[in-house]
């Protein structure tokens, strides 16, 4: 496990790539501080896994500080990163601090926020403040209306060239990791050899510096859509129904409760 940013630096100097997931309460942050997870993210991906948005612009700060907090609680060593929610970083450097300030004091060790151009001095103002910023380029699902859709980013030459240029004036900006989201294998491979601090990559190939996945992907508990790049390593979704029929079935069956387990 991390324990502050010089943590992401091991996966830069060549050594094992880090292992990120999401992670939204403090049920599953203790499971997750047991494991060889090296931090977690309170992804805004929670407005949609956890409240069932159709999209992650429904988050907002009292949403991402409240579920940090949860985090914190359930995982009081790990390092935790949590998300800007749109517009948060983009209302200049003072409101932007301020929502930093509230998730900070939620429990965040550092904050992530998506895209580049507009708010590399939010950025700046953040990271001389005192307070780690984690970039994310490529597929922004904040950005889902403009890109129109879910989709692969910087497969042209020019959308290529701007995203390496975003990634470089990022970690100018003092970014002290940068995830990848759905980039072509061979690009994210470019950009994590041109810069100087780690990626992190979803969607984004084996060459990135680390790897995130958002937890009820890998767990295989999503009911709908499953995109491409998750591995599933387990099928929850099976073992909850089954558990939930089995359950249904012993009380229909008056087999639960039994005398051991009545006072
Ligand atoms: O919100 C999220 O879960 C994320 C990850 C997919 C990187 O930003």
């Amino acid at each position: 496990m991390i324990k502050s940013i010089r943590g992401f630096r091991k996966a830069v100097d060549g050594r094992s790539p880090l292992t990120m997931v999401t992670c939204y309460d403090a049920w599953t942050a203790r499971l997750i501080a047991g494991s060889p997870i090296d931090a977690v993210l309170v992804g805004d991906s929670v407005a949609m896994v956890m409240h069932g948005y159709d999209s992650t612009l429904h988050a907002d700060v009292s949403m991402m500080a409240r579920h940090t907090a949860a985090v914190r609680r359930g995982a009081p060593q790990s390092f935790i990163v949590a998300d800007m929610p749109f517009p948060s970083h983009r209302l200049g450097s003072g409101p932007a601090l301020e929502a930093v300030d509230a998730l900070v004091k939620a429990g965040a060790n550092a904050v992530k926020l998506e895209g580049a151009a507009g708010h590399l001095e939010t950025v700046r103002h953040i990271v001389g403040s005192g307070i780690p910023v984690m970039g994310h380029l490529g597929l922004t699902p904040q950005a889902v209306h403009q890109l129109g859709g879910y989709r692969v980013q910087g497969r042209e030459p020019e959308a290529a060239t701007r995203l390496r240029e975003e990634a470089r004036a990022l970690a100018e900006a003092g970014v002290f990791a940068l995830v990848l989201e759905c980039v072509p294998a061979p690009l994210a491979g470019v950009i994590t050899a041109e810069l100087p601090v780690p990626t992190i990559g979803i969607g984004s190939g084996p060459d990135c510096d680390g790897q995130i996945l958002v937890l009820q992907d890998l767990l295989g508990a999503q009911t709908d859509f499953q995109p491409r790049f998750v591995r599933t390593y387990m099928d929850s979704k099976v073992a909850i129904k089954d558990a939930l029929e089995r359950y249904a079935a012993d009380v229909g069956g008056r087999r639960f409760p039994s005398v051991e387990e009545s006072f």
